[in-house]
């Protein structure tokens, strides 16, 4: 499939793309700010526009099959970047994006909505609601077929190794690579150039990791973290005591059912607080605490 991918030089771009270009998808690149001609960009074609303008794609969406549109400002520009700001690139710029596929005669659309969503009227959550809207506009009215993914926290960690990213997993966070597997499996759901039809599918998929523990079995966990953890992860107790894990508060659970929340769309999330105590594991036997402190984000 040909697919135009908005925001190409973002956080989920930079992960996407090669994956895209492995399955064999031809790509169609754009951002507002230049792309370094190096991996994993090299060779593809580039459309530099700035997405809430409301002009510049319409070129680039011409002869492509679906549009992956990636960028806005989300939790971590809750700061810096106004209310004015998160309504221009999240909504506006959504608006325009879909306009664009829509006259390019695109029928398919993954969108990166958030679990920013359920926080409804916050500045960032509301504009992901009117971005998940705007899809449901195009699919009534225009015969879009959607899949809108809502991932949870997965921004680069940077050097802390073990909390902002091992304990994370036990809260509101999802590593980054099952981000990237539910989107190239929203991808490939869309399938080949089918019309949009009278009615379209609009799917919207909770990118989250995968539950290993129950509800039950984490109720009491405030009461004594260590012993709780232990029971859900077994041999846990040294490795959290010697690097001093932050496990004071009770891990969430996540929805999704029994066949996980990527069913629909065919993925199943793979990484989770055991796989991370499993890596933590390696890294010490192998290196030590040096190791371990040593360890900053890939991406
Ligand atoms: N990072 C997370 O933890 C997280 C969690 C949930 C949902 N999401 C969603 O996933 C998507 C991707 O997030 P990310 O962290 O990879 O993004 P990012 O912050 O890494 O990148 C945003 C991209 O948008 C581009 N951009 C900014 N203004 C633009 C404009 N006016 N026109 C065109 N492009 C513009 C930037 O150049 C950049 O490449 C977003 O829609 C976000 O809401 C992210």
């Amino acid at each position: 499939m040909r697919i135009l991918v908005t925001g190409a030089g973002s956080n989920v771009g930079k992960g996407i793309v090669p994956r895209l270009r492995a399955a064999g998808h031809d790509l169609v690149l754009s951002d507002l700010e230049l792309l370094p001609d190096a991996a994993p960009y090299a060779g593809l074609p580039f459309v530099q526009c700035d997405i809430q303008a409301g002009f510049g794609l319409e070129g680039a969406a011409q002869g492509c099959d679906v549009l992956l549109h990636l960028p806005a400002w989300h939790g971590i520009h809750s700061r810096s970047k106004t209310e004015a700001d998160f309504w221009r690139l999240n909504v506006d710029g959504t608006f325009w994006a879909l306009q664009a596929a829509r006259s390019a005669g695109i029928h398919r659309l993954v969108f990166l909505s958030s679990q920013s969503w359920h926080d409804h009227y916050g500045k960032y959550g509301f504009t992901k609601q009117v971005g998940e809207e705007l899809c449901e506009y195009h699919r009534r009215n225009h015969g879009l077929r959607y899949v809108a993914i809502r991932p949870h926290d997965f921004t680069p960690w940077g050097d802390d190794y073990l909390n902002r990213y091992g304990a994370r997993l036990l809260y509101g966070g999802v590593d980054r690579e099952d981000v990237l597997g539910y989107v190239e499996a929203a991808v490939e759901h869309l399938g080949p150039n089918l019309p949009g039809g009278a009615d379209p599918e609009g799917l919207v998929v909770d990118a989250v990791r995968p539950n290993v523990y129950s509800e039950e079995q984490v109720r009491d966990w405030e009461d004594d973290p260590l012993a709780a953890c232990e029971r859900v992860f077994p041999g846990s107790r040294d490795l959290i005591e010697r690097y001093a894990i932050d496990l004071r508060r009770r891990p969430s659970v996540v929805a999704g059912g029994d066949e996980g929340p990527g069913a629909a769309i065919g993925y199943k999330p793979t990484r989770h607080f055991g796989t991370f105590l499993d890596e933590l594991r390696g890294l010490d036997a192998a290196g030590g605490p040096d190791a371990v402190h040593a360890a900053t984000c890939p991406y």
